[in-house]
């Protein structure tokens, strides 16, 4: 097993470590880090689809971008199949659970579009069927370019294999509604190279996917987030003295922490246009901490780095837990050292009562929090729950040096546009 220093080499940067001393603060239920508890009886954006992994139309700055008064968002999305025999159960009952466990696999990229910023109308699929080379089309970032409307999407082509993709096309906007143009030639931009990054033959439950690019507020340059794992064969990882940080007594027991490997990978541009990347070692690890460290972004604040990202109590390592929800982490430069928020690195979770109501947080740079509903309990055991594939209320929070503070909710899927793009 190499040391970070030899697999990630001395420049530019060594990747910040999450460690399992700060996944110990890690609480549960603390109001100020807790979403809201949200009702059974949430309404579903469609009868016919559910959606997941919510994407706002943004610029390269990462502000939250309108067209013509028309506010977009582009979501992860599956048909629901209530009248299909295969998700019929032997009672004769639709078995949502199930159907809305399989949707990962049929995953598409769809858009809605909205003049108030909620109450979202289905405008369709993204691109046509055939355009994308892989069964799924996973989550990634949809970019606003220009005043003439031109849409960069980078997202993640899945099975086979999992590469970072992007494809172009165009908003156009009327008076009754927004249409989406063109997206029909999907450019592979970067794949895991087993040497940072573990890939699909290290590890096949190995993560690589959710790209979020931005232009460097301080350097200028066009970069990109996305998810990974540390790169290794699955089981040979190591966590040391570093990865365990400054732990009590009796906390000195990994178990077999080395199988999560978590990383935010992050890529350069060598071009303008953002078609030719550069992989770079993560910006963060957690290794023996916890295995996915989903849809990295960040809020660029106070001349800070806010790095959010999304993840999961079944993906943290043995004697370590936290809640399904959004984590964070600070720093003054671009490539760290990043510090965990609140000391843990936990910003907004779900209530333990709870724990799977909603996922895929993103934290917008005026402090708004969308979300999913995934599973809601409708009684008191728990027992019973009401699956929802549609959109959360939004939840705000405030963001002060290395703490965040949940200060209100919204309705239901509300994104409003911190600016509006006439287009030429
Ligand atoms: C987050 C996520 C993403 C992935 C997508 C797959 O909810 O796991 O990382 O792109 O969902 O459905």
């Amino acid at each position: 097993m190499k040391s970070n220093t030899e697999k990630f080499g001395k420049t530019p940067h060594q990747p910040s470590l999450w460690t399992r001393a700060d996944a110990l603060k890690v609480h549960a239920d603390d109001p100020t880090t807790t979403q809201p508890l949200v009702s059974a009886n949430f309404p579903v954006l469609s009868n016919e689809v559910f959606i997941w992994d919510t994407m706002p139309l943004r610029d390269m700055d990462g502000n939250i971008t309108s067209v013509d008064g028309w506010s977009v968002i582009f979501t992860l999305t599956a048909d629901r199949h209530p009248n299909d025999p295969q998700y019929i159960d032997e009672n004769g009952n639709y078995d949502i659970t199930r159907d809305w466990n399989d949707r990962h696999g049929r995953a598409k990229m769809y858009y809605w579009f909205s003049r108030t910023g909620k109450d979202w109308e289905l405008g369709g699929r993204v691109m046509a069927e055939g355009v994308s080379p892989t069964v799924r089309e996973w989550a990634g970032t949809p970019i606003l370019l220009n005043e003439q409307g031109e849409v960069d999407l980078y997202y993640t082509a899945v099975t086979p294999g999992a590469t970072i993709v992007k494809v172009r096309g165009r908003v156009v906007t009327t008076e009754h509604g927004v249409s989406m143009v063109g997206f029909e030639k999907v450019k592979p931009l970067f794949e895991a190279d087993g040497k940072m990054y573990q890939t699909e033959a290290q590890n096949p439950f190995w993560g690589f996917r959710d790209p979020w690019p931005f232009r460097d507020p301080n350097d200028g340059k066009l970069y990109m987030l996305f998810e990974g794992n540390v790169a290794g064969e699955r089981g040979s990882h190591k966590v040391g003295k570093a990865e365990i940080g400054d732990v009590p007594p009796g906390y000195e027991d990994v178990g077999n922490s080395r199988f999560q490997t978590a990383c935010v990978g992050i890529a350069v541009a060598r071009d303008e246009d953002g078609d030719d990347w550069e992989m770079l070692p993560p910006l963060l690890t957690a290794v023996g901490v916890n295995d996915q460290t989903e849809r990295p972004h960040f809020v660029f604040q106070d001349g800070k780095y806010y790095l959010f990202t999304i993840s999961h109590t079944f993906t943290y390592a043995d004697g370590v837990t936290g809640p399904d929800g959004v984590y964070g982490f600070v720093a003054d430069s671009l490539f760290g050292p990043y510090v965990p928020l609140n000391g843990s690195g936990l910003v907004l979770g779900n209530p333990s009562s709870q724990p799977f109501q909603t996922y895929s947080h993103c934290v917008m740079p005026n402090g708004l929090v969308t979300s999913f509903i995934d599973s809601v309990p409708t009684d008191e055991s728990g027992t019973q729950t009401r699956i929802g594939g549609t959109e959360a209320p939004t939840v705000e929070i405030r963001i002060k040096g290395q703490q965040t503070f949940v200060v209100a909710e919204y309705d239901y899927g509300y994104i409003p546009p911190m600016l509006d793009v006439t287009l030429k």
